[in-house]
């Protein structure tokens, strides 16, 4: 069996420092991404000031590693610096230049995949509101590109959204923008659809949605996939629910190993312990394939089981 999908994970560039977690992402995943490292406001505190510190971590345990590197994430609404939103509207065009000149120049030739805007759409498919579509119109997106190609011609740059899994109006919105900006010859190389999902609720036409992007010739990926659950402090997830997790999980791997021309599929996290998930959605939690003591979950061998290749290995016992 060929199998071309990488797998890979969302990094922690504090949790680095611990060693079973870098062993871990060393020995489990080929590609890894930032989760915050990379972002614009942990780049930019001020105005003046570019703190790639953490950044560089992940960078140099990557190369060290012999990892791919997804970059996340260019422009972006959240996680953006005050002073962009409190800088005149007329500066913000000059301010992501600067901004995307910097950074991906800095790791030109470094970084395979760029998600070069991130969530440009709101759930209603409209444009979505940020200092930049206030500042620039729809037009920022296509100058980000070609910014960002200019910054590093080998870069494969990315749109990336959630609740994209499926044939839906939000990714049918996509699939639109997608073909405009190609026909306006802007550098998108790819389509990534985060994976942020529910247990019990999988996607039902994520292979036929990953298609037909493909299908415009653009490269597709799943960057960042968990399933969440319900938890309480007191009753933590049933196999009933663990179970169905790997099935959802499961569902999805599926579906991207089933699309020649989707190249990663992205964990947003390595164990329960460390988690987005309970800070932003309460009462919800248990989404990933380690258990908060870093036992492998069933979703795990859902993950991995069809994964073949010398750089995993599969003991899953992290401590
Ligand atoms: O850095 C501060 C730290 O100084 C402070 O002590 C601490 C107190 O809570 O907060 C730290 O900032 C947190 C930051 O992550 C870095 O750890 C923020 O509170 C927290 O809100 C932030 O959350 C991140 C979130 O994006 C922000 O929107 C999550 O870790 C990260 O997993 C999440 O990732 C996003 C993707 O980038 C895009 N797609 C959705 C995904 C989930 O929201």
């Amino acid at each position: 069996m060929t199998d071309t999908l990488r797998i890979g994970c969302a990094v922690d560039a504090f949790a680095l420092d611990d060693p079973a977690y870098r062993d871990a992402i060393a020995r489990l995943f080929t590609v890894v991404t930032a989760e915050n490292a990379m972002k614009f406001l942990l780049l930019r505190p001020d105005r003046d000031t570019y703190d790639f510190a953490n950044a560089d971590r992940i960078m140099e345990f990557a190369e060290a590693e012999g990892k791919a590197v997804r970059g996340h994430t260019l422009a972006w609404h959240s996680q953006l610096s005050e002073w962009v939103a409190d800088a005149p509207a007329e500066e913000r065009a000059g301010i992501l230049r600067d901004h995307i000149d910097t950074v991906v120049g800095r790791y030109r030739g470094r970084i395979e995949q760029w998600d070069v805007v991130n969530e440009a759409l709101d759930d209603d498919a409209q444009p979505r509101e940020s200092p930049w579509f206030e500042a620039m119109g729809i037009d920022y997106i296509a100058d980000a590109f070609r910014w960002a190609h200019e910054a590093d011609p080998s870069a494969r740059l990315f749109l990336n959204d959630y609740n994209v899994e499926d044939l839906c109006p939000k990714s049918d919105a996509y699939y639109e923008l997608a073909k405009q900006l190609l026909a306006n010859g802007v550098p998108l190389h790819g389509f990534g659809i985060q994976g942020h999902r529910i247990v019990g609720d999988p996607p039902t036409s994520m292979r036929e949605n990953l298609q037909r992007f493909a299908d415009l010739g653009l490269e597709v990926a799943l960057t960042e996939v968990d399933v969440r659950m319900p938890v309480t402090e007191v009753e933590h997830a049933s196999d009933v629910q663990l179970a169905a997790q790997a099935a959802d999980y499961r569902t999805m791997i599926e579906a991207a190993r089933a699309v020649p021309a989707c190249t990663s599929f992205v964990l947003w996290g390595l164990s329960d312990a460390h988690s987005w998930i309970p800070e932003t959605f309460a009462g919800f939690g248990a989404a990933h394939v380690f258990d908060e003591a870093l036992r492998p979950k069933p979703a795990f061998e859902a993950v991995f089981s069809d994964t073949v290749g010398p750089s995993y290995a599969k003991e899953p016992v992290l401590r």
